[in-house]
């Protein structure tokens, strides 16, 4: 009720579909409330202050944000915007710090700061903090804080499952959708600085000019919010729209055509970012084509952006003619060319080593490169883990490579800090955004991780869950532990033990370890799980394909040994018989099934906590959540069902002994 008043009808019922993610300022009720009143601040510039664009948002951003939270009209104390230099050239750092009994100061460099600082504020308010006792002193750690969307000129989505594109192509450049505001600001309050506004598979159109003037309005609307865009850029371009006979990176007429690219695009939109390009990979053209390295077609493209922009490089390659072990061809690509970069250039590296499956090893590439600026790219989006439908807090799977040592005298978060993070986003046109509300989550802890890889998974799952749905404490003591449990739900009823990729072809959308009979090995289920009546798993040791020899020795020590191995990798790295004794003391075939049950339990408790949260939720999203948990319930038994019920057509074996029965 509180809600309804508070808010204009508009907003109250864009709050309760989800559409207005973290960014619901939910009106503080009690303590908290009467702390807000006390102090209820007025927002003001430091005297002499630059007036500008991210300042002016900043501001607006507080007064929206408080007056939504329940500060009255009049005035008791100050928020003081305290960022002299206009613009956002600087990193966005900040200080928040209470100055005297009534006014707060952020204070940075210049604007962006003030940006940051200002919903950093909010977001401490938000969660019912004490105003003059927050104190912040942050600063981002990496330069690129970044989304990709892999949205197609037509308005269709690669691997999105939350609706049509949110770039409506064919109304801009006149029409700018308030939705794109929205997304500018849900992205700022959490420090994404950076959009690839186009799918990586990209087609030369978004270079042509009735492209670029669509991009313009987009990057002019989204400068105030501190973000670049960047472009995903076709490597045959010059063939295919330039009129030219080759791409070849090292014929001169191409380079001529790069840079006249480069200088069209920088003269409409002066701080654009740069290229993102994937390249001789699944089929889309690249240096490679003519005989040239991933280096040499890098170096171009940095040659024609010069010190604009940033050509970000992906290293998700894997060659047709190669069926050795796909997990290790970025690696023997890639590392060799090592110091062989410009500096404007980013290796953009996948998390694991083969495709943002539930769980992967670190990619052995993080700290192989030192000479070469490295980015992280998660997938936000859950191709591989129940598209929208299946409940899945990605926090604990991008910090468990994040946080990873790579033997190489730092972890996965250091060997990207002067690179950055790019998510695979998950954002389309539903109303909530990403199609289920908890994916919302997953974008929110992707930029909160960008800004910060030290945060945990618990307190990001904690604000984002406060922010979002509500501060009760009952409410958070269940839902956050439901949250932190649910990527590790699906690892168990979908690939346990290191298993991988035995989806279904194309669509990835539910198991079929039985799939074998495609053209290419690796598109085969079959080829990563190699089970027959002795055993299950991929031998990645010396005695198998190696991979495990791309990592530094003191890391492949920890793989090597399957008796004492973390067993959440064991058949990723091992083949083993399917009586191998597993440290649980059951059979490598019990634990398996153990595995299978244990993810399809943990769904239903994930279900029942949420069947108990219906007083603290509003009836809307209550119902859309436990509607799709229905369908996880059923589906995380298809999974367990069908792949039991297919590894013991290969080995023969009876159900384990206390096993649950099929559905
Ligand atoms: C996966 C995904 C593709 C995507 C590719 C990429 O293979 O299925 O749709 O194009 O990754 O990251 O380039």
């Amino acid at each position: 009720m509180l809600l309804l008043l508070a808010l204009s009808p508009v907003q109250a019922a864009r709050a309760e579909d989800g559409y207005a993610l973290w960014l619901r300022y939910a009106p503080l009720k009690g303590e908290a409330l009467a702390r807000l009143r006390t102090f209820a601040p007025r927002v003001e510039a430091a005297p002499g202050t630059v007036e500008g664009p991210m300042l002016a948002v900043a501001e607006a951003e507080l007064k929206r944000g408080l007056a939504s939270l329940g500060a009255p009209a009049q005035t008791k104390g100050a928020i003081r915007l305290d960022c002299p230099r206009a613009g956002g050239g600087g990193d966005g750092a900040f200080r928040i710090h209470a100055d005297g009994k009534r006014r707060l100061v952020i204070a940075g460099a210049d604007h962006r700061a003030c940006l940051y600082g200002a919903f950093a504020l909010l977001r401490e308010l938000a969660l019912g903090r004490d105003p003059l006792a927050v104190a912040l002193d942050e600063h981002p750690a990496m330069p690129l804080r970044m989304l990709d969307h892999w949205d197609n000129a037509d308005g269709s989505v690669e691997r999105g499952y939350a609706g049509r594109s949110i770039f409506d192509w064919w109304r801009l450049p006149d029409h700018l959708d308030r939705r794109l505001i929205d997304y500018a600001r849900a992205n700022a309050a959490i420090g994404i600085d950076a959009v690839a506004v186009n799918n990586v598979n990209a087609p030369a159109i978004f270079l042509e000019p009735r492209f670029i003037a669509r991009l313009k309005r987009i990057a002019d609307a989204w400068r105030p919010y501190g973000i670049r865009v960047f472009l995903s850029a076709r490597f045959s371009a010059p063939r295919d729209i330039g009129g030219l006979a080759t791409a070849d990176p090292l014929d001169p007429g191409v380079r001529r055509w790069w840079k006249a690219k480069a200088d069209e695009i920088y003269a409409a939109i002066p701080d654009f970012g740069g290229f993102l390009v994937k390249a001789n990979s699944e089929g889309q053209p690249g240096p490679q084509d003519y005989g040239r390295s991933h280096a040499d077609g890098a170096n171009m493209l940095a040659a024609a952006l010069g010190p604009r922009g940033t050509v970000i490089w992906r290293a998700f390659v894997y060659s047709a003619d190669d069926d050795s072990d796909r997990a290790k061809q970025a690696y023997a690509e890639f590392v060799p060319l090592d110091g062989r970069f410009a500096d404007t250039v980013i290796v953009q590296v996948k998390n694991g080593p083969v495709d943002f499956q539930p769980r992967e090893p670190f990619h052995p590439m993080f700290g192989a490169m030192p000479k070469t600026r490295l980015m992280f790219e998660g997938q936000i989006t859950k191709e591989y883990l129940g598209f929208s439908t299946h409940l899945a807090f990605l926090a604990p799977l991008w910090k468990e490579a994040l946080d990873a040592g790579t033997g190489r005298g730092g972890t996965v978060a250091d060997a990207v800090r002067g690179g950055g993070m790019a998510g695979v986003a998950n954002i389309g046109s539903d109303r909530n955004w990403t199609g289920g509300h908890f994916d919302q989550a997953n974008w929110y802890a992707f930029g909160r991780l960008a800004w910060n890889p030290g945060l945990t998974s618990a307190d990001i799952a904690r604000e984002w869950a406060a922010q979002t749905f509500g501060r009760d404490a009952a409410f958070l003591k269940a839902v956050v532990p439901m949250m932190l449990g649910s990527r590790q739900a699906v690892v168990d009823y979908m690939t346990p033990l290191g298993l991988a990729h035995l989806m279904g072809t194309n669509h990835h959308y539910g198991p079929a370890p039985w799939v074998c009979d495609l053209p290419r090995p690796e598109w085969n289920p079959c080829y990563y799980h190699r089970a027959d009546a002795g055993g299950i798993g991929f031998d990645r040791t010396a005695s198998g394909s190696d991979a495990l020899a791309q990592y530094v020795p003191s890391v492949a020590a920890k793989w090597r040994d399957p008796k004492t191995m973390d067993e959440d990798v064991l058949l990723w790295f091992h083949h083993l018989p399917w009586d191998w004794r597993t440290r649980s003391g059951r059979s490598l075939w019990a634990e398996l099934v153990h595995r299978y049950d244990r993810g399809v339990a943990a769904v239903d408790t994930m279900a029942a906590t949420w069947d108990a949260q219906r007083a603290h939720v509003d009836a809307e999203r209550f119902a859309d959540v436990a509607g799709d948990l229905r369908v996880q319930q059923r589906e995380a038994r298809w999974w367990r069902d069908a792949s039991v019920a297919y590894w013991q057509s290969v080995n023969g074996l009876p159900l384990p002994e206390g096993a649950a029965p099929p559905a």
